[in-house]
């Protein structure tokens, strides 16, 4: 049975309506009219059953893949590329609920956007009835329908003044399959394209030898705790300075040298409380320590070595310990340079 297209173009909406109900009554179903207009009428206004929306499906499946994409995210990779998180869950709950969110809503509008595109019947790939007034106000009714059926359509057209009656052959508009294989092909390979070349990059399966400095970077990685330990071979400078009270190391010679620099370490570290001379004089600081003895070579002759280092080191009452400044070794230096000081 030859169809035929007819395509009539009317001036207004209210006598576009009365023709779809009168070629509704000449036998022809609804779904082979097509009103075209360029402002966006409601389907009402010419009498038609409304639209029925079926997009939904697309927001839903975009949903779904929204969150497998979430779950391979999260848990597929925690799974690839397990941490040690000192006991602790691996995929700790608000993040991930912050990613299956993010990616079920930007999934969902993509699936939206898209069925959408495909219910407002794009891509356009078959020849279309179509006629350049419809853009500048005109509404066009497009109907099919068999040749006997045809002429009274056309009967009608007329009757209600239609200005232009086109009429052509239905075989001519065939949907036009290998466009459709071409278009649905290249955008379902873009797709796969778009979804596993990030998928294979950033699980390794194809590794990019990127430029990244962090592969020569000593890491101390978390939980791990600083290194404490001194590389093997290494010489120790400082051991424990006492071993049961007593100082751990033995007094150094009271050589030239051991004299300056002990010398340089009194002027330094005593000289403010105790005076350059040990007598208290010109001692800024130790002018507000009246218990500071008044001639440090005196008083330092009647104690031991150990006792020196000791009260150096630890101090004594109000007497600060200057263990933090001073290695063992300059402690001996000012235990010697003490000893010299004059009485
Ligand atoms: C902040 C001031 C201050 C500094 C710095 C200081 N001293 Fe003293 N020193 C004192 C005071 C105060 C006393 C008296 C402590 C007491 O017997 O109550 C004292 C006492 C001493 C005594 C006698 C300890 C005893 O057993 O009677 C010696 C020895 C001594 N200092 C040596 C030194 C040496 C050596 C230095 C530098 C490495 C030094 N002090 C730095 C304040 C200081």
């Amino acid at each position: 049975m030859a169809d035929f297209l007819l395509l009539g173009l009317f001036d207004n909406v209210e006598t576009t309506a009365d023709v779809v109900d009168e070629v509704r009554a000449l036998g022809v179903p609804d779904e082979q009219m097509t009103v075209m207009s360029h402002v966006p009428y409601s389907s009402k206004i010419f009498a038609r059953k409304p639209v029925r929306l079926w997009f939904l499906p697309f927001v839903l499946g975009g949903a779904a893949l929204g969150a497998l994409v979430a779950f391979f995210l999260t848990y597929g990779t925690s799974y690839l590329y397990p941490i040690e998180v000192g006991g602790q869950g691996l995929n700790p709950v608000p993040p991930t609920a912050i990613i299956y969110f993010e990616m079920i809503s930007l999934f969902s509008m993509l699936g939206a956007f898209a069925g959408f595109l495909l219910q407002n019947r794009f891509p356009i790939l078959t020849r279309r009835m179509y006629d350049e007034r419809i853009s500048d106000g005109y509404i066009g009714l497009e109907v099919c329908a068999p040749l006997a059926v045809a002429e009274q359509v056309v009967t009608v057209f007329e009757a209600h003044h239609a200005r232009v009656i086109k009429r052509e052959d239905a075989a001519a508009f065939k949907p036009q399959g290998i466009r459709h294989l071409l278009f649905w092909g290249a955008v379902g390979t873009g797709g796969l394209v778009a979804v596993l070349v990030p998928l294979l990059l950033s699980y390794d399966i194809v590794r990019v030898p990127w430029i990244n400095k962090m592969d020569d970077t000593v890491v101390v990685r978390a939980q791990e705790g600083p290194r404490l330990a001194a590389p093997v071979g290494a010489v120790p400078v400082q051991g424990p300075v006492f071993i049961a009270g007593e100082p751990a190391t033995a007094p150094l010679p009271a050589s030239e040298v051991s004299l300056q620099r002990g010398q340089m370490l009194y002027g330094t570290n005593c000289a403010m409380c105790h005076g350059l001379q040990g007598d208290r004089a010109g001692a800024e600081v130790g002018k507000y320590f009246p218990e500071i003895p008044q001639s440090l070579g005196a008083r330092a002759a009647i104690l031991s070595d150990q006792d020196l280092f000791r009260v150096i080191r630890l101090g004594r009452n109000r007497m600060p310990g200057l263990a933090e400044n001073l290695s063992p070794g300059e402690t001996w230096d000012i235990v010697n340079y003490v000893r010299s000081l004059g009485e």
